[in-house]
C-alpha cells in the first residue's frame, strides 16, 4: 500500500469509477499502518478484502482474479511473480522485474504457466509519440541508426537512501538487489534507449554485445549513485548512458537518437525535436497522459484479447537486465568520490541535504558527445573492462566483492 503501490491504488480506483476494473483484494505486511489511505481509497465501501500476507490473499481470492499487480520491493518480485503465475494468473509487475539475469530467466520460465504474459511496468513504451517515431525510424525515414544516448540526473537527498531496507543496496541476505539510479529510479529511460535501438519490429529491444562502465558514489551507500556506461548492440549501434543521483537542482533527462539524416532529441514530459542534417528542425510538444492509468488500460486490452502483446514482457527485459549486470561486472568496483569532488548542498525550502559531484555536468557532456571517460580526466579509478554476455556468471563474485568493500552504511 505504501510507496509506488499507493499510486497503483489511485490509478485502479480511477479505473474502477469508470467501470474498467474492480479491485478485489490487497495486502501489505503493515496493513494497519495504512488506515488513512484505506479510508481515502474507500476500500471498505468497495468491498476490497485486506490481507497482511500475500500468500493468504492469493489462497482466499485467486478464483476471482484476472491479474495481480506487484509493486513491491525488487527483491520480492520473483517469489511473488512465481506464486501468482503458479495459479495461472498474469502479473502487472513493476519495473525492474529483477536485476539478476539468472533470476530473470527463471521468471521467464515461470511466466509460461499463465495463459497470458505478464507486463513489466516500464511506463513510457506505450507513449503514442514514441511509438510513431520508432515506426518512422524502422521505416528508414531518418537514415541508418548509428547511436543513442541518455543523460539523466535525478537529485536524491540523503534520506532517500534510508527510506527502506533495500535502497542503494547491492545485496540483501546474499541476494542480488542492485538498487541504483540505473537499475531502478531512472531505469525507464535506459529501457527506452534499448527500445529505440531495437529492430526489426516495434516491439524489439537492442541486444547487448559488449559493455564498458565506470561506477561511482558520492553517498555512503553500498551501491553506485553515478553511472557512465557504454554498450554496443549486436547490430553495431553504440549507446552511452550517464546517470546520477549525486547532483542538485532540477531533474533532467534527455534521450538522443543519432541517425544518418537526423538526430532525434526526446524529453519525456518536455519536447520532442527532430534536427535534420539539412538544417530543418521539427519540434513537437510532448502530449502528456497519465502513464500509470494508460499502462493499466493497455494491459487490460491485451488481457481481453484486444491487443497482441503487453507493452514490455519479461523477455523484452533481457537487454536491460543484461546491461545493468554487465555495467557492474565491467566496472569491477564502485569508486567512492572524496570530499574534494563532492559538495554538500542544503535545500532550505525542502529542509534536505544533497550531495553533488563537482564537474558532473561537464564530465557527462564529454562522455555523451565524445565517449571521453571520467577516468581519462582524472576521476580516481582505472577504465572499466570490456565485457560481453559471456561474462554474466561473474556477476555474483563481482557484487559480493563490491559489497565487501562498501563504506560504512548508515
Ligand atoms: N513505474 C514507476 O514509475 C515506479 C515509480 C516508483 C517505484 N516503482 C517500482 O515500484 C516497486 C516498489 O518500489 P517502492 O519504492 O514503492 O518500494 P517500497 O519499499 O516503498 O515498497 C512498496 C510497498 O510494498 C510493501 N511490501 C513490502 N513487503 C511486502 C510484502 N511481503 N507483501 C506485500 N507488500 C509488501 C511495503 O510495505 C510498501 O508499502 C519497485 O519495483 C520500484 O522500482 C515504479
Amino acid at each position: 500500500m505504501g510507496g509506488f503501490a499507493g499510486w497503483h491504488h489511485n490509478a485502479v480506483a480511477r479505473l474502477e469509477e469508470q467501470g474498467e476494473a474492480r479491485l478485489i483484494c490487497t495486502c501489505d505486511p503493515q496493513a494497519a499502518a495504512f488506515a488513512a489511505q484505506q479510508q481515502s481509497w474507500h476500500l471498505a465501501q468497495r468491498g476490497v478484502r485486506v490481507f497482511e500476507d500475500y500468500r493468504a490473499m492469493l489462497e482466499a481470492c485467486h478464483r476471482e482474479l484476472d491479474l495481480v499487480v506487484v509493486p513491491t520491493p525488487i527483491q520480492l518480485h520473483s517469489e511473488m511473480h512465481a506464486a501468482v503465475t503458479a495459479l495461472g494468473i498474469p502479473v502487472y509487475l513493476e519495473k525492474p522485474p529483477t536485476l539478476d539475469y539468472a533470476e530473470l530467466e527463471q521468471m521467464i520460465t515461470n511466466d509460461r504457466r499463465s495463459p497470458k504474459a505478464s507486463l513489466v511496468g516500464f511506463n513510457f513504451i506505450i507513449e503514442p509519440q514514441r511509438r510513431a517515431l520508432k515506426q518512422r525510424l524502422l521505416a528508414g525515414e531518418f537514415g541508418a541508426l548509428r547511436a543513442a544516448t541518455l543523460s539523466a540526473f535525478w537529485p536524491r537527498p540523503a534520506e532517500y537512501f534510508q527510506r527502506n531496507n533495500w535502497a542503494g543496496r547491492l545485496l540483501l541476505n546474499d541476494r542480488v538487489v542492485l538498487d541504483s539510479c540505473f537499475g531502478n529510479a531512472l531505469a525507464h529511460f535506459v529501457h527506452n534507449i534499448l527500445f529505440w535501438t531495437g529492430a526489426p519490429d516495434l516491439a524489439s529491444w537492442g541486444q547487448i554485445a559488449a559493455v564498458r562502465a565506470e561506477l561511482y558514489r558520492a553517498h555512503a551507500i553500498e551501491g553506485a549513485d553515478t553511472f557512465f556506461t557504454e554498450a554496443d548492440t549486436t547490430s553495431g549501434v553504440t549507446m552511452r548512458f550517464a546517470l546520477s543521483h549525486a547532483c542538485s537542482g532540477a531533474s533532467t533527462h534527455v534521450e538522443t537518437v543519432l541517425c544518418d539524416n537526423a538526430t532525434i532529441r526526446y524529453v519525456v514530459g518536455g519536447t520532442i525535436e527532430i534536427r535534420w542534417n539539412d538544417g530543418r528542425v521539427d519540434t513537437m510538444p510532448f502530449e502528456n497522459f497519465d502513464g500509470l492509468v494508460e499502462n493499466h488500460r493497455d494491459y487490460y486490452r491485451y488481457l481481453r484479447g484486444e491487443s497482441p502483446r503487453p507493452a514490455t514482457t519479461l523477455v523484452d527485459c533481457r537487454p536491460f537486465v543484461t546491461l545493468n549486470d554487465l555495467a557492474h561486472i565491467s566496472a569491477g568496483q564502485i569508486t567512492m568520490l572524496g570530499a574534494d569532488r563532492v559538495t554538500a548542498i542544503r535545500d532550505e525550502k525542502e529542509q534536505k541535504e544533497y550531495l553533488a559531484i563537482a564537474g558532473l555536468s561537464s564530465a557527462v557532456e564529454r562522455f555523451i558527445a565524445r565517449g571521453e571517460w571520467p577516468s581519462a580526466s582524472g576521476w580516481p579509478r582505472p577504465p572499466g573492462d570490456v565485457v560481453t554476455p559471456a561474462d554474466l556468471p561473474r556477476l555474483y563474485e563481482t557484487v559480493r566483492a563490491m559489497a565487501a568493500a562498501r563504506p560504512q552504511v548508515p
